[in-house]
């Protein structure tokens, strides 16, 4: 069963994190109507969705991808790199229990999930603002066991990884090479954001199609052209608060 953890958006999204984007007015009612449509869509595409419950304190709750690493055979509890951000761990590490054993990231680390990409047995992590050579050392001992590289990529211009580069399918992946040097990746296939869509490199690949957002149509261009399946939706109130489509869930494999 493929379960996608999700957070109900905060009442409090408007005081979200910001760090490479001005802020502007958050529409709270769209915001929740949106990530619904999204909940949607990962229900569309298989999975059993697991919803937390807002945590009003907390404005940047909803993206939970950032508060844990969750692979087949265990689950990392991060050490967010905004201090606002560090108290949305405690419940997420709640909720996984059942699911994984869990490690947990210590200081000085810290780490973000949203700098996290798993290509296979690949573990690429940014050294984004908010990611550290410190917590890159610790997922290092927690997966190697396990059979796992783990590479520490340089980020520069956007506030995670995942905001340059994500999977759309097994061989290939969307990039902003201004931001992530496109050698890193060995032999995976690249396609490129268009250049007037810099920040549209962040998809959510679920089974065999690609949940992506509206904001982007040039870039959703290429993507079909490339024969990539789509599933649209409209986030933009999310992506207002700096977030995107992985950031909104963690998805993992359950065995009952
Ligand atoms: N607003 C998302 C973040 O800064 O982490």
């Amino acid at each position: 069963m493929l379960i996608a953890m999700t957070r109900e958006v905060s009442p409090n999204i408007e005081n979200c994190a910001l760090t490479y984007l001005e802020r502007h007015a958050i529409d709270i009612d769209l915001a929740r109507t949106q990530h619904r449509q999204y909940e949607e869509s990962l229900a569309a595409l298989g999975c059993q969705i697991h919803h937390l419950p807002a945590e009003p304190d907390l404005p940047d709750s909803v993206f939970v991808e950032d508060t844990a690493i969750v692979l087949d055979e265990l689950a990392i509890i991060t050490r967010p790199g905004a201090d606002s951000r560090l108290p949305e761990t405690a419940s997420v590490a709640k909720a996984l229990e059942p699911y994984r054993k869990l490690y947990h990231i210590k200081a000085p680390g810290t780490i973000d999930g949203g700098d996290v990409l798993r290509i296979g047995k690949t573990i690429y992590i940014g050294l984004s603002s908010r990611s550290n050579l410190a917590a890159i050392d610790q997922v290092k001992g927690f997966v190697q066991p396990y059979g796992y590289a783990v590479e520490g990529v340089s980020v520069a211009g956007c506030l995670h990884l995942k905001s340059a580069v994500t999977q759309v399918a097994k061989d290939t992946l969307l990039i902003n090479r201004d931001w992530v040097d496109a050698g890193t990746f060995g032999a995976m296939a690249l396609i490129d954001v268009d250049p007037q869509e810099a920040h549209a490199a962040n998809a959510l690949l679920v089974s065999e199609k690609v949940i992506y957002p509206t904001s982007y149509p040039r870039t959703q261009e290429r993507l079909e052209k490339h024969g990539i399946l789509l599933a649209t939706g409209d986030v933009s109130e999310l992506i207002k608060a700096e977030g995107a489509v992985t950031c909104c869930s963690l998805i993992f494999q359950h065995r009952d």
